[in-house]
């Protein structure tokens, strides 16, 4: 699953671009949006106006998971199940069945929640065997992330991972957070990816075009994802 605490900190793009590199990397990957109302995976992976059903189709019973599927044009090898245009609980017993039939056919299935800690997030969480949590680098959205950590953990979740997001050349130099150690002491994770402010992103994010491959922050997702494969590759971007 991933995960933030607040909003807007990245965990649909990470989502997606993250899918991609792992297919790239020849996994077999299903992206789920839980976002219902407030949906953006569909733009950053390019299924958008391609989707028939959603995530809510498929919890209710009204159509079988595989025909909620649609493949990323952007990023090859990337499924995709939308969330609703609005309204929608998403019930954990429902996606703990359907994340149990898909994980005969994928290898890797992200859970993109939405900001918070609602039913998105709870149900996310009961099927989930690893949480990243995304985050920018400013104290208020670490502190956040540690609640977010704690509530994982309690819940029985252990397998929680830091995804650093949006670090540009100044953020540490204002002083609100020293390093990258203070954002691990603050959340209380293994850092396991930093991916940097990147213009080239949301220049991609709105065009819903696909990102180019020679920027940093396409390196950075593709480290994240072979470091996930088990990979040891450094974490820092240079
Ligand atoms: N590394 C980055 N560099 C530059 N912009 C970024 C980066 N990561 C995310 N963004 C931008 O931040 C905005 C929010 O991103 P995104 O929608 O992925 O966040 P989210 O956590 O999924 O939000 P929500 O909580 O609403 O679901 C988007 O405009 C996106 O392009
Ligand atoms: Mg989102």
């Amino acid at each position: 699953m991933v995960a933030s605490g607040k909003g807007g900190t990245g965990k649909s793009t990470v989502s997606v671009l993250l899918g991609g590199r792992l297919a790239a990397h020849g996994k077999r990957v299903l992206l789920i949006e839980l976002d219902s109302g407030l949906r953006s995976v569909d733009i950053i992976s390019g299924v958008y106006g391609k989707t028939v059903y959603d995530i809510e189709d498929v919890l209710s019973g009204r159509c079988e998971g595989d025909k909620a599927v649609v493949q990323s044009p952007l990023y090859p090898g990337l499924s995709v199940i939308s969330a609703p245009y609005e309204g929608g609980v998403v019930e954990t017993a429902g996606l703990q069945r359907l994340c149990r039939a898909m994980a005969d056919v994928f290898d890797f299935i992200l859970l993109d929640t939405a900001a918070g800690m609602g039913a998105p997030f709870k149900a996310a969480a009961a099927c989930a065997g690893q949480c990243l949590l995304v985050l920018p680098p400013d104290p208020v959205s670490l502190r956040d992330g540690r609640i977010v950590s704690d509530a994982l953990y309690e819940q029985g979740l252990r397998e929680i991972r830091l995804v650093v997001n949006r670090l540009a050349p100044h953020t540490f130099k204002n002083g609100a957070v020293r390093d990258l150690d203070e954002c691990i002491d603050t959340v209380c994770a293994q850092l396991i990816a930093v991916i940097p402010e990147s213009a080239e992103l949301q220049r991609a994010a709105a065009a819903g075009s696909a990102l180019p491959v020679d920027c940093a922050a396409f390196e950075a997702f593709d480290r994240l994802a072979r470091r996930l494969l088990g990979q040891r590759v450094g974490l820092l971007v240079r």
